[in-house]
């Protein structure tokens, strides 16, 4: 058995040794978007602090624990804070709680995340179905391969399930919540880009960029969990205004931002649940 393999059974044990819980969709709060897990039935919390071996984040602002219940009737487990490359963690601790719910069951993973906006046609405020993206940061997959997880090579061309997309995009239109569409370039962080870098970024074809969930969506692709993704655009990126960033903003806005993001979210995970 492969060592990352051997931990997430260590993890995956100690899950089970306390909670009988098996979701079928598995959420990732992004940052101001945490308080979603409050708002739902809940059947238990599991802090990862209480998991042998388990990354513990350090940003302010992210919760860290596994809120288990339901959206709607579909059986759900949610990250209330991820942890991120930035604080110093392994790509294979980045990654861990993702392949994690994939252990507990999940069938569908859906990302969220805080973005800035590249695309000049965007707007603070604004919500991205993720299209596709670029991986600015290592692999997760770098190391040996958890051949119990997935191939060595495996390929990216549908990383946010066409079909997945879909739900979402009729979700939105059907709330009447506009949507914009496009790709994610994930950067290391944690400082904000240049405006030289975000010129780049836009020449590269991003339309949003960020500190996440391009890793965590290789890392589910490769372990055959359908992903999609969608982001808050809580700012413009760096260069596009003259204001300076601040991580108070970002949050200010992804917060004011959260009633009708929980909307679609909520309705979305209920058509996901239903297309299993
Ligand atoms: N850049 C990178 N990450 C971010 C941004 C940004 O402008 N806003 C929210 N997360």
């Amino acid at each position: 058995m492969s060592k990352l393999y051997e931990r997430l059974e260590k993890c995956y044990k100690c899950f089970k040794s306390k909670i009988d819980f098996e979701p079928d969709a598995a959420l990732v709060l992004g940052s101001g978007l945490g308080d979603f897990a409050d708002g739902i039935k809940t059947e238990a919390v599991l802090d990862y602090h209480d998991i042998e071996g388990f990354p513990v984040s350090t940003v302010q602002g992210h919760k860290g624990r596994f809120v288990f219940g339901y959206v709607g009737d579909v059986k759900v487990v949610i990250m209330q804070g991820r942890v991120h490359y930035y604080e110093g963690y392994k790509m294979e601790d980045v990654v861990l709680p993702v392949r994690l719910m994939k252990m507990m069951g999940a069938k569908v993973l859906l990302l969220t995340n805080a973005a800035g906006g590249v695309n000049r046609d965007f707007h603070a405020g604004d919500f991205m179905l993720i299209s596709d993206h670029i991986n600015m940061a290592p692999s997760p997959l770098i190391g040996e391969n958890a051949d119990e997880l997935g191939v060595r090579f495996p390929d990216m061309s549908n990383i946010y399930d066409r079909d997945l997309r879909d739900i979402v995009r009729n979700t939105a239109k059907d709330l009447g919540i506009p949507l914009q569409e496009g790709v994610y370039i994930q950067l290391t962080g944690p400082n904000y880009e240049s405006p030289a870098e975000i010129r780049m970024v836009r020449t590269l074809g991003a339309d949003a960029v960020g500190m996440s969930t391009a890793c965590e969506a290789v890392a589910a692709n490769h372990a055959g969990l359908k992903t999609v993704g969608i982001s808050c655009i809580s700012n413009m990126a760096c260069g596009i205004t003259d204001k300076p960033l601040t991580h108070a903003e970002v949050q200010e806005t992804a917060d004011k931002a959260a009633p009708l993001f929980k909307q679609l979210i909520t309705e979305s995970v209920i058509r996901l649940g239903k297309a299993l």
